[in-house]
Parts: C-alpha cells; sequence; structure tokens
C-alpha cells in the first residue's frame, strides 16, 4: 500500500510566488491517498486562492484562527496534534523566524507550537533573504529543535534574480514527505539500504559500449519504496533514462568496476544490499583509446575479460543483508539456489525471463535458505513495492535471529 494512503497531513502555504508549486503538490498527494489539510497564512491568499487549495484537496480551506470548523470545536490544537505530519511549503524568511521565535500569531504557527508529529520546513525566498546571518540562524534553530529544513535550491527566481532560494519541484517535495513519514514510522528507520539498478557499460573506444537493456525501473522502484518504508538509501546507478528519486542518495556510474568501487564505499556502514543492477559479466580486455575504424570488409574481434561478481564480494559480510536477483531462461528455480549459495546471498528474487519480457505483470519468486515463495502475479508497476515488502518482512527476520544468536 502508498504510504501515503490514509495519512493526514497538514500543508502550511505562506505568502510566496512559489505558492503557486504547491497546489500541484496539494493535488499529487490527495491523489496518493492523503488527507491534505491546508493552512494558508494571510499572505499566502495574495497568491493562491483557497478555492484552489479546496477544490483539489476536496477539504476546506483552513486560514482564520477564530473561524469555527464544521464540528464547533476551536480546531487549532487539535490539528497539530492529529497530522501524521506538517509541511510548510514555500516556508517565508517571516514564518520560519515566526516558528523559530515559538509564536503563536496565526492559526499556522499555533498549529505548529502544539505538533506533535515531524514537521518538514520547504523555505522559499529570495537569495540575500536565505543567506541572511538572521534566517540562516532561524534554519539552525529549527533543525536543532528536531524539524528537518530543507535546502532551497539554486536558480533562478521569479524577480529575475538567480541564487539558493528556490522552492523544490513538487514531486521532490513529495519524495521528501515520503522519507520524513518513513523515518518517523517506517519499519526500516534507522536501516542504511543500498540498492544498485541499471546496466553497466563497458567501454569498446570513446564512443561504443557493451551493455545491456536493462531500464534501471525495478531499481529505482525498490529504492523509492526504502525510502518510504524509513531507510537512508543509497542507489547506485548504471546509466537509464530515470529521473533521481527524491531524498535518495544517487551515485552514477558506468561500468561493472566503477559500480562495485561504488558499492563497497556504500556498504560500509550499510545494513542491507539489493543487488538489482545487470552487471556486464565482461569487460573489452582493454577500452581503444581512439575510435576503432573499419579496416575494408574486415571484421573486428573484441576480447573479453570477466568483471569481478560484486554481491559474491560481500560474502564474509554477515552483518549485511544481501539480496541478489536471477532472471532466467531454463531451470528457473534450481539456478537461483545455485547463485543463492555461491554468491553468499540471503535471499534471491528470481523470475522467468521469457515469461516476463514484454508482458505487464510479473510471478516473482523468493528463494532463500529455507525454500521457495511464490509472489502472487501482478501488474510490473506493483511488484517492486510489493517485493520490497517481502523483502523487509525476510530482513526483520534475520535481525530478530541475529540479536538473540
Ligand atoms: N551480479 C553481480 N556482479 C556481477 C554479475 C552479477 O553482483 N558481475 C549480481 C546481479 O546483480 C544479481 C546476481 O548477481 O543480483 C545474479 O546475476 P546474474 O547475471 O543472474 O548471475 P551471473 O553470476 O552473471 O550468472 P549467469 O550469467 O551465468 O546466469
Amino acid at each position: 500500500m502508498d504510504i501515503l494512503s490514509g495519512k493526514k497531513l497538514l500543508l502550511g502555504v505562506c505568502g510566496s510566488i512559489a505558492a503557486y508549486k504547491v497546489a500541484q503538490l496539494a493535488r499529487d498527494l490527495t491523489l496518493a491517498g492523503a488527507q491534505v489539510d491546508v493552512v494558508l497564512t494571510a499572505a499566502a491568499e495574495r497568491f493562491v486562492g483557497a478555492a484552489t487549495f479546496q477544490a483539489l484537496t476536496g477539504r476546506a480551506v483552513l486560514s482564520d484562527m477564530w473561524e469555527l470548523p464544521e464540528d464547533g470545536v476551536i480546531g487549532h490544537v487539535s490539528l497539530g496534534a492529529q497530522a501524521d505530519a506538517i509541511i510548510v511549503a514555500p516556508a517565508t524568511a517571516h514564518t520560519i523566524a515566526r516558528i523559530a521565535a515559538g509564536m503563536a500569531d496565526d492559526l499556522l504557527t499555533t498549529t505548529i507550537l502544539a505538533a506533535t508529529g515531524p514537521v518538514l520546513i520547504a523555505p522559499a525566498m529570495n537569495p540575500l533573504m536565505y543567506a541572511n546571518p538572521a534566517t540562516r540562524a532561524n534554519v539552525a534553530t529549527l533543525r536543532a529543535r528536531g524539524l528537518t529544513v530543507l535546502e532551497p535550491e539554486e536558480g533562478r527566481m521569479a524577480e529575475h534574480v538567480s541564487g539558493k532560494g528556490r522552492l523544490p519541484e513538487p514531486a521532490r517535495l513529495e519524495g521528501e514527505i515520503r522519507a520524513l513519514l518513513g523515518r518517523h514510522s517506517g519499519p526500516l528507520r534507522g536501516q542504511r539500504v543500498v540498492v544498485t539498478a541499471g546496466g553497466t557499460r563497458e567501454p569498446i573506444d570513446p564512443v561504443r559500449f557493451v551493455g545491456n537493456r536493462s531500464s534501471g525501473q525495478m531499481g529505482y522502484a525498490l529504492a523509492a519504496r526504502a525510502r518510504d518504508l524509513g531507510a537512508g538509501v543509497t542507489l547506485v546507478s548504471g546509466p537509464t533514462a530515470l529521473p533521481a528519486p527524491a531524498a535518495v542518495n544517487v551515485v552514477q556510474v558506468e561500468t561493472a568496476l566503477q559500480m562495485r568501487d561504488a558499492v563497497q564505499t556504500a556498504c560500509e556502514h550499510a545494513n542491507m544490499l539489493i543487488m538489482n543492477a545487470a552487471v556486464a559479466d565482461f569487460r573489452p580486455a582493454a577500452a581503444a583509446e581512439s575510435k576503432i575504424k573499419k579496416r575494408g570488409d574486415g571484421g573486428l574481434i573484441l576480447e573479453l575479460v570477466p568483471n569481478p561478481d560484486i554481491v559474491a564480494g560481500f560474502a564474509q559480510r554477515r552483518d549485511l543483508f544481501k539480496v541478489g536477483f536471477a532472471a532466467e531462461t531454463d531451470d528457473l528455480l534450481a539456478n537461483a539456489q545455485g547463485k543463492l549459495e555461491r554468491k553468499g546471498l540471503d535471499l534471491i528474487v528470481a523470475n522467468d525471463a521469457v515469461a516476463s519480457i514484454g508482458r505487464p505483470d510479473i510471478a516473482l519468486y523468493l528463494v532463500d535458505h529455507e525454500g521457495i515463495t511464490p509472489l502472487p502475479r501482478q501488474p510490473k508497476t506493483e511488484a517492486a513495492a510489493a517485493l520490497l515488502d517481502a523483502i523487509v518482512a525476510r530482513y526483520t527476520a534475520w535481525r530478530a535471529n541475529r540479536t538473540q544468536a
């Protein structure tokens, strides 16, 4: 299930031109199943009207501290206490200062003062205002109190100035909210997870490579789900056409050797490695320094040498839960079991390559030392989340066993 489903989110909107981006965010969160209550500051209403948010969230928009809600109970204290998370986006320098000072002079600040759950602040302002020591000190105060304050992005602002002060795009804000909820109460909170994704490219010469068809989709979706469940996630990715998931540390690599080095560094303090990348088994013995030219009608013989097996290199790391993948065309389960043993894995996810290519759905098998568990055949778009949940269930049992031992 989507982590946003059924969550009560309080979205505080301040008076900044970036408020228009948050209308999209309110819609996306609502479509993902969250109940979004929007609180506008007086200045926000000059930029985006309550009717916009009301239509997008299907809920009454709140702004006046003295206005009684439908149930007749003054809501400002309970609003903050009931929310699973409070998000202030865009947060102006003025409202950040008010929160830092502990003021309760409007509905938003009063709600935050009475909040019990996690709070995410997404500042957006003129770069000079953001750089001002007063704002820096207020941001530091909020962070020291445990609030999450995002760094604004660099770029061109509405007033034709450039610098650090832009509100991140709605997709990034949504990812940060998912990460916040996960860190607060997800089953992977406090855990570090490394996911690899995509295929590696092994250079033949400066313009050509040996590669494969991996899109990276499964790995990216696994990384996003691990983030949603509260893990600190590093995604080591070969080249793909996919956008980087928000609130995930993405390390881009090209070759298998680069991927090995990046995975080794990322795994130093990790608890789990999900090795989903399609690593090229071989690479050209030497990449030519200049473009290889055609010579008459003659062919070309490429000498390939084996790449190291990345995941097998962690076989001795007993403190790391290692998950591999096996897409096979023949003897699916026997091959998967062989790889589980040979590579020293805790779990391997097997699928029949022929039966899933070009189909919208996929049947996955979880193979571990206890046996084989089929997951129900399901649409590929849903398979990654279901798979990660199944991995987390195994991981939780594995951890409990280790603590007992
Ligand atoms: N893998 C790895 N390093 C490699 C090759 C594979 O870490 N050099 C990982 C994959 O990411 C996957 C698992 O090992 O999680 C199985 O990959 P697969 O390509 O199926 O296995 P191979 O050992 O390459 O076996 P074969 O090609 O003979 O099927």
